[in-house]
């Protein structure tokens, strides 16, 4: 383990108050008997607002600032900057009579008060605040304390496993702690995630404060589930929304479970590489003009291959009319830590964001957040809506590890998403250095109607063009892992994308790099013309009826295959039942009351004889056939 050290920069223009209060700041921790959350503290003189901004710029170990504002000219304008750059750190205003600020969010401190102990309390007990992990801690004492349970779940903290001959393996191979971590709501001390009013509302009032939002709920069930709840809670009896159709399926699931009449935006389409891109800005104002009675926006940002929109004016349109906004950031939970990733969608506005906290950052799978910034917000109403998709046995490790890495974010998320970023870079150099291999630049994979939009690509996302090895995507991707033990993240025909995350390490890297060195030489050696594996994307067809009632409606199942294993050409014309989705992406190529096209239908078909490797939700397949359910219109 690393040393635990926090640096803090003391900015001021006089020599004598940085020096003094440098030196007593020093004493201080030096004498300081250990607190809780202590670390060791490195004390930093910037002498002008540069300085520090340079410093926080390029300091991951910065956790706060001292500004001496009768020295500093423009304090409130550096306040402003530092919060751009780093919103996390803790920053204070040494102020005294004649001092003029406006800032929020700072605390003030009296420039003429030579109690520097008080100051480095006040220091100490900021840094100690965000370091805090209220529900982790007290999931950890409570393990250690040792109770006898006489409660669900009936494993009993491992004890039904440890000693059994037959399954005391399964108790060795998972660890303790998985089992006696796996408590539930009996244990009052851990709160209830539920009716949170102790330690799991303060891990979310922290994620709050960490995630800019103005109340935070954890979800134990995804962000699948998360944007259901949301859904339900602005549109629940039905009402109209704006979506891109290229959405999550669970957006569209929510659409069909509470009777939503959606309006759909379609998604840009990158052919050549098989992705779909976000929907050009100009298609949402015109959604927003023409459907004034709608009353809510959902848009996915960033998508999984890395797009993000600039969504300040989107938002802002939004709302001119009336609108909610929702969006789905399950790929970009990291993205309010670091500058060359702000603004994320709370900071331009956004009333509602789902978050996949495990998807990024450093929680269990399925574990994610709900950030809410509605100024109309109904919290009980909200709270009522969360719990009919709570289980009422939530996984308090996967509780813990959302408190756990919302304080990892708030505590080095800068500093390990510069690292990242490095990584990033570096495999970008590296892949594109084989010469065969070529990661995808962001021009190279934005649809054109979208180059004005000031889309965005997070860098953590590699998509690598594998076209010219010859190779299809799939057998890259089972070389990669059979050969080299290197597991990616995803393919379409003619792409191969890695995720770049906190826990990407240098041997990770090292061992990638030397895969794609090794395939390239092999792949240069004997050059083929790339065979296809994946037909292209089809197009979004007309909708004829609502998704609710083409789901639950009358239908029939009619197959997709005719003699010969051919196109079914009875189907072409159908209105499909079901979501058809080809995951991943999980991007629906068929949502319930939308046309089946022939383009359509042969997508689906060739994709049913390729699968590569492709689960596709809502295909019946029986035996050798497979069926598409549409709705029976005799
Ligand atoms: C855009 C988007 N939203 C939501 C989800 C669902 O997230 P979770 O896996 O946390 O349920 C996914 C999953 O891949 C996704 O890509």
């Amino acid at each position: 383990m690393t040393e635990l050290i926090s640096h803090v920069a003391v900015v001021s223009a006089s020599n004598e108050l940085r020096e003094r209060w440098l030196f007593a700041l020093e004493e201080c921790s030096q004498n300081d008997p250990v607190a809780p959350n202590s670390c060791d503290y490195r004390f930093l003189p910037c002498e002008s607002a540069e300085q520090a901004l340079q410093l926080a710029a390029g300091d991951g170990l910065l956790q706060a600032v001292i500004i001496d504002t009768v020295t500093i000219d423009g304090a409130d304008e550096l306040v402003r900057s530092l919060k751009a750059l780093r919103a996390e750190l803790d920053l204070f205003l040494a102020v005294d009579q004649n001092s003029e600020f406006s800032s929020h969010a700072v605390e003030l401190l009296d420039r003429n008060d030579d109690n520097i102990s008080h100051l480095f309390r006040q220091v100490q007990s900021a840094i100690a605040h965000r370091a805090n992990t209220p529900f982790a801690d007290t999931l950890r004492d409570y393990v250690y304390s040792a109770k006898d349970a006489w409660h669900t779940p009936g494993h009993s903290g491992g004890a039904s496993l440890r000693d059994s001959p037959w399954v005391s393996d399964f108790h060795q191979m998972m660890g303790e702690h998985i089992f006696n971590t796996d408590l539930s709501v009996s244990v009052q001390v851990l709160d209830s995630l539920l009716e949170p009013h102790s330690v799991i509302q303060e891990a979310q009032d922290l994620a709050a404060e960490a995630f800019g939002a103005q109340e935070t709920f954890f979800v134990t069930n995804g962000t699948s589930t998360a944007n259901k709840v949301i859904i339900q809670h602005l549109l629940g009896a039905g009402g109209k929304m704006i979506v891109d159709q290229a959405c999550h399926k669970s957006i569209h699931h929510a659409v069909i479970l509470f009777g939503v009449e959606p309006v759909y935006l379609h998604a840009s389409l990158k052919e050549e590489y098989g992705f779909y891109g976000p929907v050009p800005k100009q298609h949402i104002y015109d959604a927003i003009d023409s459907n004034s009675d709608a009353r809510l926006l959902v848009l996915t940002s960033c998508t999984y291959d890395g797009f993000y929109y600039d969504l300040k004016p989107i938002i802002e349109y939004a709302h001119q009319h009336g609108m909610k906004v929702l969006i789905d950031e399950a790929w970009y939970a990291h993205g309010r830590f670091h500058p060359d990733l702000r603004p994320n969608a709370l900071e331009c506005g956004a009333d509602y964001v789902t978050q996949s906290t495990h998807k990024m950052l450093s929680a269990f799978s399925q574990a994610s957040m709900i950030h809410v910034a509605d100024p109309d917000f109904d919290e009980h109403r909200f709270r009522e809506d969360l719990n009919m998709h709570t289980s009422t046995s939530p996984q308090y490790a996967m509780i813990a590890s959302l408190d756990v890495a919302r304080k990892q974010m708030s505590m080095e998320g800068f500093l390990q998403l510069s690292r990242c970023m490095d990584v990033a870079a570096r495999l970008r150099a590296g892949i594109d250095k084989t010469g065969v291999f070529r990661v995808l630049k962001l021009e190279d994979m934005l649809p054109e109607e979208l180059a004005g939009d000031g889309i965005r690509l997070d860098p953590s996302k590699l998509s690598i063009d594998i076209s010219a090895s010859g190779m299809s995507a799939r057998e890259l991707q089972l070389e990669l892992f059979e050969d080299y033990g290197v597991q990616v993240e995803k393919v379409t025909h003619n792409t191969l994308s890695v995720l770049v995350t906190l826990g990407s390490t240098e041997s990770k890297v090292l061992r990638l790099l030397n895969a794609f060195k090794k395939i390239a030489i092999k792949a240069n050696a004997g050059k083929e013309v790339l065979r296809r594996s994946v037909p292209p994307l089809p197009q979004l067809s007309a909708f004829h009826v609502l998704p609710r009632d083409a789901y639950f409606g009358k239908a029939k199942e009619v197959s997709l295959l005719a003699e010969q294993h051919g196109l079914n050409e009875g189907v072409i014309g159908a209105i499909s039942a079901d979501l058809v989705v080809p995951y991943p992406p999980g991007i629906p190529v068929l949502i319930p009351g939308q046309e089946i096209t022939d383009s359509i239908a042969r997508f689906l078909l060739n994709l049913y004889h390729s699968k590569n490797g492709m689960e596709i939700h809502g295909l019946v397949e029986r035996g050798d056939n497979a069926f598409l359910r549409v709705v029976d219109r005799g």
